[in-house]
């Protein structure tokens, strides 16, 4: 099974990956109502490093009051820790790193009042998202049948469970189309998001992203949003229409598993020259130095999971004088 590890972490504990089993009558999977996070870990000349994990820990909290959970019963250092052990006791490098969060008892009144919450956090082995060639080549993407959802019907804030019924309608659709990624609109019929990126346009040297108002407020898409103003683009947050996409010098998506990646079609219309573009191809080169710990500047998102063994370090060189 290519999930497989040799420790899951569930409710406060390590346990052999073959025990970490939950009841069938836990609502969370009858009401689509836990929580999760998908973090990565990835080899650095100092051992593995996590992307901004305290970051998606936070998300993951915020995701349990936007569902209105009255109490999460561990601190963000406990998962944290948790975190960062799990992925030392499986001797993992590249990995994936996925906590969720679940009603443990209740729920079955179809609320979040007086119910259990508990979690558990599994890593596994990282394979490519969308492909070995997406990162030079680009991807094919279509516009979903599927609108993005309204934020006042599902809270576009939260990594909740349910919420990716929407994602799983729009990229099952793409993917038997012959499309490698959806585009969603969003009610209005501006361009929302992909079924798990935030999407960004280049036109005449400006960057363009949707407003947060119906996505998800992607890690990856604040980190390229610094990136890209670091190096002097203007990134303007700014209502994006599906025209405007047909017509972009270049169009890409960011996220977790997909890192940065170019759409070089939509709907059958080639984007700028149908490949890569220069400024995704800048984004990348960066993005992938900071994931390795190859980049100083931005070395405040990566947590070493083997700190003691850091040497290279900004952080231990000024340590160190
Ligand atoms: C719907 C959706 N949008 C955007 C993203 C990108 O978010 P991030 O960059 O934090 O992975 C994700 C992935 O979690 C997602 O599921």
């Amino acid at each position: 099974m290519a999930f497989e590890s040799d420790y899951i972490w569930l409710e406060g504990k390590f346990i052999p990956f073959g025990e970490a089993k939950l009841h069938f009558l836990t609502s969370s999977l009858h009401y689509g109502t836990s929580l999760f996070e998908g973090i990565r870990s990835y080899s650095t000349q100092n051992g593995p490093a996590i992307f901004r994990l305290r970051d998606h820990l936070e998300r993951l909290i915020q995701s349990t009051k936007i569902l209105g959970i009255e109490e999460f019963p561990y601190t963000l250092d406990q998962i944290y820790d948790a975190s960062i052990k799990l992925v030392r006791m499986n001797n993992m490098e590249e990995c994936y790193i996925r906590p969720l969060v679940y009603i443990k008892e209740g729920g079955w009144n179809l609320s979040v009042t007086n119910v259990k919450i508990d979690m558990g956090i599994a890593v596994w082995k990282w394979t490519n998202y969308l492909g070995e060639s997406a990162l030079k080549n680009g991807v094919r993407a279509n516009v979903s049948s599927f609108p993005r959802h309204h934020p006042n019907i599902m809270m576009t804030k939260g990594k909740i469970a349910g919420n990716y019924v929407n994602s799983v309608l729009a990229k099952s659709e793409s993917l038997r189309g012959g499309f490698d990624e959806a585009i969603m609109l969003d009610p209005n019929g501006n361009v929302s998001e992909c079924t798990g990126e935030n999407i960004f346009v280049v036109r005449n040297g400006i960057i363009y992203t949707t407003p947060r108002n119906s996505v998800l407020e992607g890690l990856t898409r604040d980190s390229i949003i610094k990136i890209a103003s670091d190096l002097g683009y203007s990134v303007v947050e700014e209502t994006i229409t599906r025209d405007q996409l047909y017509i972009s010098d270049e169009v890409f998506v960011t996220g977790t598993a997909a890192e940065v990646i170019a759409l070089r079609e939509i709907d059958y219309r080639k984007i700028g020259t149908g490949m890569t573009g220069p400024v995704c191809a800048a984004l990348q080169k960066i993005y992938s130095d900071i994931i390795h710990g190859r980049n100083e500047k931005y070395e405040m998102w990566i947590d070493y999971v083997y700190p003691d063994s850091v040497k290279n370090s900004a952080a231990v060189k000024s340590a160190l004088g």
